[in-house]
């Protein structure tokens, strides 16, 4: 195993994208992010120095992060923010995973500009449990806004109400030339025919989850989130934000100089404003050098067919068919016996509001966002060095209710009062408590979907379904077998979902909604891994840079 060392400047960066130019907070001065590659058992030393105004932190999302929690990277949760002028290095080692991972600024809405991929190769000489392909091309999904990001989330915190929706979504930073004074900005992507080629998709949106797909092409889906799965294939790929896909792309063997669309767009099931533009990349098949049947000379752009934006029929059988590969060599360890079960409800809801004015929320108040009616609040200082340095009590209680505060039909009509509670609380866990966790959409105020990220874990998806979760009747239809393994899933719109886990990796792990918006509205909570006896089992010291609040 090696040692990679990567350095992060944080600089602002003028970026033009539609037509406007904008000076954004990036890392080196890129947009989209540097790409940042390892191999399974590689130790990363990240140095992150920030040179602009703004606090930042940066987060490795998905990797588990085994005993150094410190380096996990969400604000106020695993540390205090790196302030301007300082640095951090983030000290981490690849245990046991490898695939398609991403990292992203992990403080107020500054991922919308601060992310790259994050890719994990296997040990050396350790192949894929699918064809080599000939070349790997991330593809990463985000939004780009014309206005700056951090004040669309501070116009809508002080107001209560929804905030400005993107001006385009991007691939690798680029909108595509379905989109107004962006047709240079398009991605494009040169194959060669015949080949098999390894697309490592990352949805890094904000607020959308998206469909995918390319003109004439199968895509056969070998991975999520890092997590080999059965291998199967499709037209369309859906992504919540925080998701990641690994796809193979088999090119056609006759397609001298044709070029195909490959575009995204959001899948939504709620009411309310969304933006249902188009991101637009070319998949451009080079001429084979030897080659004398040259006939096709005129340019094909053919546009796939995406389902509707409401298309959950499409979304529930695409889930469905996610499988652990659940092998010899890639075993599904599902947990068999559950230690303990909680049942979270997670949706939106209001708070009073907040200043003088009125608020654009429902009837006047603010838009807020809660698990088990819980509208979790951000300390001022780290949740981790709290519980570590023993400041618990000042900082947050250990009661994050198991059940819902407020039980009610969720799949029927909504409560009169949709008031949310607000606190900062934690669910603690002793060392290998083996975690069975539903998650029940409530639908109040509009229906969505809500990819719900971990921190710190995978988490094998045992059952979902619509309606009301039946403790009698649900857990005997849970697949214990294979289920697939991730670290964010979607809570259907008026469903729910199942997840076990083993909490295994001592510290505090942050679990959110991964719509940015509903985080910040306070769909997030924390989980705090008590240590266990052995010294491997045992969250290790902070490191001594580790920035103070
Ligand atoms: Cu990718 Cu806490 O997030």
């Amino acid at each position: 195993a090696a040692t990679r060392h990567y350095k992060f400047h944080i600089k602002l960066q003028n970026v033009t994208r539609l037509c406007h130019t904008k000076s954004i907070v990036t890392v080196n001065g890129q947009f989209p992010g540097p790409r940042i590659v390892g191999r399974e058992g590689d130790q990363l030393l990240i140095k992150v120095v920030n040179h602009v105004q703004n606090n930042i932190s940066i987060h490795w999302h998905g990797i588990r992060q085994l005993q150094t929690g410190w380096a996990d990277g969400p604000a106020y949760v695993t540390q205090c923010p790196i302030q301007t002028g300082q640095s951090y290095v983030y000290n981490f080692t690849i245990i046991g995973q490898r695939g398609t991972l991403f990292w992203h600024a992990h403080i107020s809405w500054l991922r919308s500009t601060v992310y790259g991929p994050l890719v994990i190769l296997p040990k050396l000489g350790v192949p894929y449990p699918f064809t080599k392909p000939y070349k790997e091309v991330p593809i990463i999904f985000g939004e780009w806004w014309n206005a700056d990001p951090e004040a669309v989330i501070a116009q809508a915190m002080h107001t209560g109400g929804g905030p400005n929706v993107s001006d385009a979504y991007t691939m690798n930073g680029l909108p595509g030339p379905l989109y107004n004074c962006s047709a240079k900005d398009t991605l494009k992507v040169k194959v060669k025919p015949g080949k098999t080629y390894l697309l490592r998709l990352i949805n890094a949106a904000l607020n959308d989850e998206l469909f995918f797909s390319i003109a004439n092409h199968t895509l056969q889906v070998v991975e999520a989130d890092a997590i080999y799965v059965k291998p199967f294939e499709t037209e369309t790929l859906l992504m919540a934000p925080g998701q990641t896909t690994n796809v193979l792309l088999k090119t056609k063997p006759h397609f001298p100089n044709a070029t195909f669309f490959m575009t995204a767009r959001p899948y939504v099931t709620g009411l309310g404003t969304f933006d249902n533009s188009t991101v637009a990349g070319i998949l451009e098949y080079e001429p084979p050098s030897h080659s004398t049947s040259l006939s096709i000379k005129k340019l094909q752009l053919f546009k796939p067919l995406l389902p509707a934006l409401n298309d959950t029929s499409f979304a529930t059988k695409f889930t469905n068919k996610l499988r652990s590969l659940a092998n010899a060599q890639f075993p599904a360890n599902v947990p068999q016996k559950v230690d303990k079960r909680f049942f979270f409800t997670v949706g939106l809801g209001t708070n009073p509001c907040q200043n003088n004015q009125t608020c654009q929320g429902p009837n006047g108040t603010m838009f807020a966002a809660s698990v088990n009616n819980i509208s979790f609040a951000l300390p001022n200082t780290a949740l981790l060095q709290a519980h570590y340095f023993g400041q618990s009590n000042e900082v947050y209680a250990p009661d994050f209710p198991s059940n819902p505060i407020f039980p009610f039909n969720y799949t029927g009509t909504p409560p009169n009062n949709t008031m949310v509670g607000n606190g900062t609380k934690l669910v603690v866990l002793p060392f290998n408590t083996s975690v069975e966790l539903v998650m029940q959409d409530t639908s109040i105020l509009g229906a969505e979907s809500h990819p719900l990220h971990l921190h710190g874990f995978n988490f094998f998806v045992v059952g979902q379904g619509f309606g009301n979760f039946d403790p009698n009747k649900d857990p005997a239809n849970f697949n214990l077998v294979d289920p697939i393994e991730r670290n964010t899933v979607g809570v259907p719109s008026g469903g729910w979902v199942a997840i076990r886990f083993l909490a295994d990796n001592p510290g505090v792990w942050f679990m959110h909604c991964h719509l940015e918006i509903h985080t910040s509205w306070g769909l997030k909570m924390g989980w705090l891994v008590l240590d266990g006896k052995l010294p491997n089992q045992k969250l290790l010291p902070p490191p001594a840079d580790l920035p103070k609040c």
